[in-house]
């Protein structure tokens, strides 16, 4: 089968199309045509040698795919050849063919496009668990959500403010601000011209927020623990701006906060399976029936993976980055 191979560590011109080993599935796995697969910032730190794939993974990137079942296991109750499918992988999702296990593959809603299916596993899993599952989000609290033009933040958006949440999210320039209070957030914030903890506490009377969703890291975490109040929550889900801070422990203490570190790739499968099994029984009715729907920004070629990657690290989509694949 075709795939997108990485010829040595670097940047995205080291990605090429190359004839490799189809997977051999395990009696629980189905083997996929894949249809599409999507980006997502761990495919970059992959490509450049910062972000191994777990133990017993595929070493080829993609960790989300739609496609058609191509064979069944013998293990795989279910399941047809022909099914449409979609979810999360562990790795190989810029293929030809991958496996998934059949407890995380789920049928992709009728209407939908493989591309619509790719763009949905990873980003609103992501979100999902960490708003959610960990951040405990509730009707009626605030929270605000950084990168909210990026995959996770576009799909974050749209569920904290399906359950009633109010959103304020920030971006790098006004058009992306204008896209993502068009998604739902009450409040955009472009960091570039303001900053977003003065702004916040001015938002809240100077009272905070219940709960911080964070990619950026170090060059955030100060004015992240000044926007929450009494008893808050940080979910720390990406370290885009830095991963080496100085701590105000004093903040932490005096108002009781919740840090929470959150990382899907590496979890059991038995994990995963329950993140899956959580979707798709609380948000895929929900996006099935409209109420929520997955942010495209553009669709590559497979064989354009190397552009793909490139637009994703120049900061230019507004949700995903799909390729797709013939
Ligand atoms: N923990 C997990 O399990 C998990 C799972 C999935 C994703 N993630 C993380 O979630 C984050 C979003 O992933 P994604 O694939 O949705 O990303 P994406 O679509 O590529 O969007 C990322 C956006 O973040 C903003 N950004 C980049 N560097 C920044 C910086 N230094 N400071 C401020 N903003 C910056 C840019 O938007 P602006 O133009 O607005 O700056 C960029 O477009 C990443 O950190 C990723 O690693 C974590």
């Amino acid at each position: 089968m075709r795939a997108i191979t990485i010829r040595t560590p670097g940047g995205p011109d080291v990605l090429e199309l190359t004839d490799v080993p189809a997977p051999t599935p395990t009696p629980e796995q189905l083997l996929v045509r894949v249809r599409a697969t999507a980006l997502n910032r761990a495919d970059t730190l992959q490509r450049r040698g910062l972000y191994p794939p777990p133990p017993g993974e595929s070493d080829l990137l993609g960790l989300e795919l739609a496609g058609e079942v191509e064979a069944v296991g013998s293990a795989t109750p279910g399941f047809r050849v022909g099914d449409r499918v979609f979810g999360l992988v562990g790795g190989g999702g810029y293929a030809e063919l991958a496996v998934i296990d059949y407890r995380m593959a789920m049928p992709i809603p009728s209407g939908w496009s493989f591309s619509e299916a790719a763009a949905v596993p990873e980003v609103f899993f992501t979100a999902q668990e960490t708003l959610f599952t960990l951040g405990q989000l509730a009707a009626g609290e605030t929270v605000i959500i950084h990168a909210g033009a990026s995959g996770v933040g576009t799909a974050g958006i749209q569920m904290a403010r399906h359950i009633g949440a109010r959103v304020f999210a920030t971006a790098g320039s006004p058009e992306k601000v204008e896209r993502i209070t068009a998604l739902g957030a009450e409040v955009g914030i472009n960091y570039n011209t303001e900053d977003f903890a003065e702004r916040v506490r001015e938002l809240t009377n100077r009272a905070g927020v219940e709960l911080v969703q964070d990619f950026i890291g170090a060059a955030y975490w100060q004015r992240n623990l000044r926007c929450l109040k009494v008893g808050g929550r940080l979910v720390l889900v990406g370290l885009m701006g830095g991963t080496k801070i100085e701590a105000d422990l004093g903040l932490i203490l005096s108002r009781r906060l919740h840090i929470i570190g959150s990382v899907m790739r590496s979890q059991s499968l038995e994990s995963k399976i329950a993140i899956t099994e959580r979707f798709r029984s609380r948000w895929l009715p929900l996006l099935a029936q409209g109420h929520l729907r997955p942010i495209i920004d553009t669709s590559f070629p497979l064989a354009e993976a190397a552009v793909a990657h490139q637009y994703m690290e120049d900061n230019r989509n507004v949700g995903k980055i799909l390729l797709a694949v013939a």
